[in-house]
């Protein structure tokens, strides 16, 4: 059955190293992987598209439900058009967050993330995926950083990317999507009371993916 399917979590806030961490650890293991954040940008994407005022939860609701997401070699698809891209800006970001507080987007969004859940496993990544979408997550990991730290690892990705940022500015900007992910009334982020924390603030990528291997090592329910 389904709760046979072992499952890790990664929660944390904005820019956090989330992503790379469930994708390394997911090719280590040859799990599936699961970037919830990319659909609540898409749905965000897809309701300011169509129009769709983003205050207005049932709405974005029904967008989200008619959406034709594929995800396929890590890049995200719309309609069959390639937006992994667009999904990555800021604005998509804050859209997202946006969304994000409405109920009926969640349960909607709640219900695609559940159909990841295939053998061998998957590593799911987000904000509630160990408090909510999967409670019985083997591994539960709240993964932290500070504020500065985050700032500059997303000013560096930006100046590689030739886009010229300004670091304070950056870091106003997560603080303040950090407070509303926190403060929201639906799943609003926290650490699961099981979730083990991971502050990678002095790690490098490595040493954290070794961290969460280590951990599942002791924990994975099946050897
Ligand atoms: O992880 P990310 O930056 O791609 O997430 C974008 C926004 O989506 C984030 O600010 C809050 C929301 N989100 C959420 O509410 N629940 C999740 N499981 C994942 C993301």
């Amino acid at each position: 059955s389904v709760s046979d399917i072992p499952v890790i979590t990664i929660d944390g806030p904005t820019a956090s190293g989330k992503g790379t961490l469930a994708d390394e650890v997911a090719h280590a293991l040859g799990y599936a992987v699961l970037d919830s954040g990319a659909l609540y940008r898409a749905a965000g994407l897809a309701a300011s598209r169509v129009g769709v005022d983003l205050d207005d939860g049932e709405a974005v609701a029904a967008v989200a439900r008619g959406m034709e997401l594929r995800f396929a070699k890590g890049r995200v698809f719309l309609a069959g058009e390639d937006i992994s891209d667009e999904l990555r800006l800021e604005v998509s970001g804050l859209r997202a967050s946006q969304v994000a507080a409405h109920p009926p987007v969640r349960r909607v969004l709640n219900q695609l993330q559940l159909d990841f859940r295939r053998p061998p496993g998957l590593v799911a990544d987000g904000r509630d995926m160990g408090t909510d979408v999967f409670p019985d997550a083997a591994l539960k990991v709240f993964l932290t950083a500070s504020a500065a730290t985050r700032a500059e690892r997303r000013h560096k990705q930006l100046i590689a990317k030739g886009i010229s940022a300004n670091i304070e500015g950056l870091r106003q900007d997560l603080e303040a999507r950090d407070a509303r992910d926190k403060t929201r009334s639906a799943s609003p982020l926290h650490p699961a009371q099981d979730a083990l924390m991971l502050d990678n603030s002095a790690q490098t990528i490595d040493e954290s993916v070794a961290q969460v291997l280590e951990w599942w090592q002791k924990r994975r329910p099946f050897k």
